[in-house]
């Protein structure tokens, strides 16, 4: 079956268009249209700006989508759109636009948790068949607005064990940027700073919640030492190349060790034959490398999953495999009910994982 998926809860448009057979999911084109650029010079996403653009670049998006795979509009079995959670004006353009395609073109339309496709972003090109899937999976959600340890035992059921008390380890990449004065989004350019450090650094920041007993994060208090540290530093001197690398190794280094001893504690307990990153934070390559590592020196029989290039960020192709799963779990009833979504489905900011 084709599902054409649609994604535009945040700053990116996607449509994408995946196949699913024998269980496989393979992409046939996954869109981008990024405003990274746009809003840049706002320091951060600006919400009507957003769904502006989503609603300038929606169509053109589809059309190449639908051109870059060859497919017609009759050959498409499902329509599969994030319903949230995300910024209500950019969600309610792809909802919108979603709801109008199943009406006019008669498919089933299904709603998506974006972080429920962040996970899924995991399993493209992955055969359920051959159980290269492998329960209980424990997923380290890392993105701009989530960082959670969710515990699968099966497809689409989650149990989250841990979140973020205060911000999103994205958000502090991001924050800690503008401090160091490196622009939007700052996830890529702090992961480009580190690299440039190879010393032994002078700066210590905090681990918190390093050794609490529960399965929590806390990332505000780690800004806020950044920012104190910085603000110290220019009042003696003004913001040196070599400082502003040295402070985003430092960052970087004390998120990942966060991040990846947690997610060793909570193996620990939960005993998963699968751990897997999901998010924009999963782009991240020292988390990917840390993480691999720890894996393999403590539990060596664990599989490792990571997102493949271009399906860590936001995109379509991770809602519509998503969807696709969804929609296998479903018995004929249901299935035609969703024939009849585009009346009721409704863009939800703060959509809970069920
Ligand atoms: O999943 P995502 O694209 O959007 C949300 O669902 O929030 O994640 C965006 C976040 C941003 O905070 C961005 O700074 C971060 O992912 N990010 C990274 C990297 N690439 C993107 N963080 C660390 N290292 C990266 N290479
Ligand atoms: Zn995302």
């Amino acid at each position: 079956m084709i599902i054409l998926g649609i994604e535009t809860s945040c700053d990116e448009t996607s449509v994408s268009a995946v196949k699913a057979s024998n269980d496989k999911i393979e992409i046939l084109s996954n869109v981008v249209s990024s405003q990274v650029k746009l809003h840049a010079k706002w320091g951060g996403v600006v919400p009507n700006l957003a769904a502006r653009e989503h609603l300038k670049n929606i169509i053109p998006v589809l059309e190449e989508s639908l051109e870059k795979a060859s497919i017609k509009r009759e050959e498409i079995d499902l329509i599969s759109v994030t319903q949230g959670p995300g910024l209500i004006p950019a969600l309610l353009v792809g909802t919108n636009f979603a709801k109008t395609l199943s009406y006019l073109w008669k498919k089933p339309l299904i709603g998506i948790h974006h972080i429920e496709g962040h996970i899924y972003a995991n399993f493209v090109g992955l055969s359920n068949k051959k159980s290269e899937i492998k329960f209980p999976i424990l997923a380290l959600v890392v993105s701009g607005g989530h960082t959670q340890l969710v515990l699968m035992k099966d497809h689409l059921k989650y149990e989250i064990i841990g979140e973020t008390q205060d911000d999103a380890v994205g958000e502090a990449f991001d924050k800690v940027a503008r401090i160091l004065d490196l622009g939007y989004p700052g996830g890529p350019i702090i992961s480009q700073e580190s690299e440039k450090f190879n010393g032994k650094s002078n700066i210590n920041l905090p681990r918190p919640m390093l050794n609490s007993k529960d399965f929590n994060f806390s990332f505000s208090g780690l800004k806020t030492a950044v920012l104190y540290a910085t603000k110290d530093y220019k009042e003696k001197k003004s913001l040196s190349s070599s400082f502003i690398s040295e402070m985003a190794h430092e960052f970087q280094e004390a998120a990942v060790e966060v991040l990846v001893k947690k997610t060793m504690k909570a193996a620990e307990k939960y005993n998963p034959k699968t751990i897997m990153l999901a998010g924009g934070v999963s782009a991240n390559k020292e988390l990917n490398k840390q993480m691999k590592e720890s894996i393999k020196n403590n539990f060596p029989n664990i599989i490792f999953l990571t997102p493949k290039s271009q399906l860590s960020l936001d995109n379509a192709a991770m809602i519509a495999t998503a969807g696709y799963y969804r929609w296998k779990n479903m018995n004929s009833s249901q299935k035609k009910e969703f024939l009849e979504n585009w009346k009721l489905l409704q863009a939800d900011a703060g959509l809970k994982m069920k």
